[in-house]
C-alpha cells in the first residue's frame, strides 16, 4: 500500500561518515530512518578518511534512499520536499548528498530544501518527545562541535557559548589513542573509565567558570603529557580522569547557561552524547535546578536524516523551498534564526 505522503519529506544526510535517509511526516511522526555506517571502513585508519567516506556515499546513498521510501510506503513524486544536509562536513561527502537530493527534487517535481546539519540536531529530541516544553538548552557535543544552543520553539534558536579550539569528541578521540584504545575513542573511554578511579589525576577543568565557551585542546595536551611521564599508569583511572573534567566542565556550564534563560530543562544532542556518566551527571544537574533532563536515544543523538528531514519540513515552513543552486558549504555555522 503507498500511503498520501503530502506532509512527509525524506530527509538525506552524508556529512561524515553516516548515509542516512528518513521519511518524516508533518515534521514530527518518523516513518522510517535508514543508516548506514561506515565505522568499520575507517577504523583501520584511525580516523574518517573523507576520500573513503565519498566513494561510500556513491555507494550506499540510493539504495538507503530506497529502502527508506518503501519503509515509509511512500513515493518520490508525492512527497512534500526533500531535505538534505549542506553543511557543516566533508567537501566531498556533502556533495555526494546535496547532487542527489537535488536531482530526485528535480525529477519528481518536488521542492528542494537546504539543511544546516547543526540545526538538524536541534530537532532530535522533539522527534522522541511530542510535548516539549521551551525553552530549552540544547548542549551539542560530537566530534567536530560543542556548542550550547538556546531553543526558544522550533525554528527559533540562538547560539550560547561553543569551543574556542577541539571539541569534546576530538579530545575524546586524541586522549584514547594516545591511551592505545583505538578509534572511536569516545566508547572505549566510556567503557574504560568505568573500571577506574575519577579522582585518581586532577587534570584541569578548562575555562569553568569562564563564561560559556569551551576549551579542549589544553586537556588533551594535559592528558597525553601526563600519559608520557607516567608509563605505568593505569589507563583506567587516566581515562576515568579525564572524562570526569570533560563532564564537569559541560554539565556546569550547560547548567549556567539553562539558569539564566529560564530555561525548562537541558537537552543533549551528538556523538558524546551517548557517554554514560554524561548523561548521569545531566539527569543530577537537572533534578538539581527543577528541569527536565531531555536524553534522546542514542540513534537519535548520533548523526542520522530523521533530524534532517524534521528540520527541512520547519524550513520549508518558515522559508519556503531552497534554491536549486544552494551549494554545499563544509564550513557552514549556525547562525541564530527565527521562525
Ligand atoms: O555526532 P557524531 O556521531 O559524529 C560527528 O562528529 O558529527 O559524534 C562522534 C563523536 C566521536 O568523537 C566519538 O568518539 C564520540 O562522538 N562518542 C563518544 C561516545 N560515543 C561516541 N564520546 C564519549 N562517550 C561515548 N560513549
Ligand atoms: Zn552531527
Amino acid at each position: 500500500m503507498v500511503s498520501d505522503a503530502r506532509d512527509a519529506v525524506l530527509g538525506i544526510e552524508t556529512s561524515c561518515d553516516e548515509t542516512a535517509a528518513s521519511v518524516v511526516r508533518g515534521g514530527q511522526s518518523v516513518m522510517s530512518s535508514v543508516i548506514s555506517s561506515q565505522l568499520d571502513l575507517h577504523a583501520r585508519f584511525g580516523g574518517v578518511v573523507p576520500e573513503i567516506a565519498s566513494r561510500a556515499h556513491l555507494d550506499l546513498l540510493l539504495p538507503v534512499v530506497s529502502e527508506a521510501l518503501s519503509g515509509a510506503q511512500v513515493e518520490g513524486p508525492s512527497l512534500a520536499a526533500v531535505a538534505v544536509t549542506t553543511g557543516p562536513g566533508l567537501a566531498g561527502a556533502l556533495l555526494v548528498g546535496v547532487s542527489a537530493a537535488k536531482a530526485l527534487a528535480l525529477a519528481w517535481g518536488v521542492p528542494y530544501v537546504a539543511v544546516n546539519h547543526l540545526e538538524g540536531h536541534l530537532y532530535a529530541a522533539s522527534l522522541e518527545e511530542e510535548k516539549l516544553e521551551y525553552p530549552i538548552v540544547t548542549l551539542l557535543v560530537s566530534g567536530g562541535h560543542t556548542m550550547l544552543v538556546l531553543v526558544q520553539s522550533p525554528g527559533n534558536y540562538r547560539l550560547m557559548g561553543e569551543t574556542v579550539d577541539d571539541a569534546a569528541g576530538e579530545a575524546f578521540d586524541k586522549v584514547a589513542r594516545a591511551l592505545g584504545l583505538g578509534y572511536p575513542g569516545g566508547p572505549a573511554i566510556d567503557a574504560m573509565a568505568k573500571k577506574g578511579d575519577p579522582s585518581a589525576i586532577p587534570f584541569p577543568r578548562p575555562m569553568m567558570g569562564a563564561g560559556l565557551s569551551f576549551s579542549f585542546s589544553g586537556l588533551k595536551t594535559a592528558v597525553t603529557r601526563w600519559v608520557r611521564e607516567h608509563p605505568d599508569a593505569e589507563v583506567a583511572d587516566v581515562a576515568a580522569s579525564f572524562q570526569q573534567a570533560v563532564v564537569d566542565v559541560l554539565v556546569s556550564k550547560a547548567a549556567t547557561a539553562a539558569r539564566q534563560v529560564g530555561a525548562m530543562g537541558i537537552c543533549l544532542g551528538g556523538g558524546v552524547a551517548a557517554n554514560a556518566q554524561l548523561r548521569e551527571a545531566i539527569v543530577e544537574a537537572c533534578a538539581k535546578e527543577g528541569m527536565a533532563a531531555l536524553l534522546p536515544s542514542k540513534a537519535m543523538c548520533t548523526d542520522n536524516a530523521a533530524m534532517i528531514a524534521a528540520a527541512g519540513w520547519h524550513r520549508l515552513r518558515s522559508d519556503g523551498p531552497s534554491p536549486l543552486d544552494t551549494p554545499a558549504e563544509p564550513d557552514l555555522s549556525l547562525v541564530a534564526h527565527t521562525a
